[in-house]
């Protein structure tokens, strides 16, 4: 019998002072089809949240524009009010036109209404975490990062992330804020990240990556790969998992699930310890694949 605890994952401080599992849960799965509006089982996906702190995740991470505004609503009706330890994280600045349509608006005033309103189906008085879903090309990114600083300022944001950046992006931002966690496109096929991850790890930023099973397929479909699923008598995702948990102590994977089975396998990878070797083989594969 597998182990489902997140607590295995180790832990890793937000900021210094917000203490997560480092295996967390990704919430942008308990919306409908184009991640638009409600979900096609929502008893499911209310029994998928409810199993959370059961597993002792406490890392969830969701956004204004997930459904939009269902899968905060969804967290806010079934956990709120929050065991202790549990850490909301979410974004805003993206507007949603259709599924799977999701247009970028960074100004001022679109982003303070986020946060607030983002707030309210929370049922927070701070958001612990709030993350620029994206740098608004259309709009100074002086102006985006100051209002986020302005958030910090006025009590309505703790911690201050960004979404899909460049180190450059990181850099510019930090001028501003501090910034505490990166959220990007990572898994054990896609590296593109990598010099992003490093730089994050130099800085103790939290490292956040996205569609972080997607890596599963490239280890389903090599032999040496393979050889180490058998071993560890797991799924090839709960392997990739288990290698980006490896991958750097700054890592805070979120797999998504609208599913109580599939977030039971997705935890039990929390529990699965690689060796050196193995990760170093899982590593070359990657990079080539
Ligand atoms: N910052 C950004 O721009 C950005 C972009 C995308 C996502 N995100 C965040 O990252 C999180 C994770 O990304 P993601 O949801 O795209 O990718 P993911 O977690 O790698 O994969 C999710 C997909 O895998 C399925 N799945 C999950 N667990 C499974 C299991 N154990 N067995 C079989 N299938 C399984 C899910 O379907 P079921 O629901 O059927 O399980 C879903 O289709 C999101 O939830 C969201 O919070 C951020």
């Amino acid at each position: 019998m597998t182990t489902l605890d997140a607590a295995l994952s180790g832990t890793f401080s937000i900021g210094g002072d917000l203490t997560v599992n480092r295996l967390g849960f990704g919430a942008m799965r308990i919306t409908g089809k184009g991640i638009w509006g409600p979900p096609e089982d929502p008893d499911e996906a209310r029994a998928t949240l409810r199993r959370l702190p059961e597993l002792n995740v406490n890392f969830i991470d969701t956004a204004e524009s997930y459904g939009p505004h269902i899968s905060e609503e969804l967290i806010g009706e079934v956990l709120a009010p929050y065991s202790k330890g549990t850490i909301v994280a979410t974004k805003g600045g993206l507007t949603r036109t259709g599924p799977d349509v999701w247009p970028q608006l960074g100004r001022p005033e679109f982003l303070r209404q986020g946060a607030i309103l983002s707030l309210r189906r929370l049922k927070l008085d701070v958001i612990d975490l709030w993350q620029l879903h994206r740098i608004d090309a259309k709009v100074p990114a002086r102006e985006q990062f100051e209002t986020i600083a302005q958030l910090q300022k006025d009590g309505i944001i703790r911690h201050a992330g960004l979404s899909q950046v460049s180190v450059a992006e990181i850099k510019e931002a930090q001028k501003f804020f501090p910034v505490t966690t990166v959220q990007n496109l990572y898994n054990f096929a896609n590296r593109e990240s990598e010099d992003v991850l490093d730089y994050c790890e130099a800085n103790g930023i939290g490292f956040i990556p996205w569609f972080p099973l997607a890596g599963g397929d490239l280890v389903k479909g090599h032999a040496d790969a393979q050889a180490i699923v058998a071993k560890h008598n797991a799924s090839p995702s709960q392997i990739a998992l288990a290698w980006l948990l490896k991958r750097s102590p700054v890592m805070l994977p979120i797999p998504g699930t609208g599913k109580v089975k599939h977030l039971e396998d997705n935890v039990a990878a929390a529990a699965i310890k690689l060796s050196d070797e193995d990760f170093a083989t899982l590593d070359k594969i990657g990079k080539k694949g």
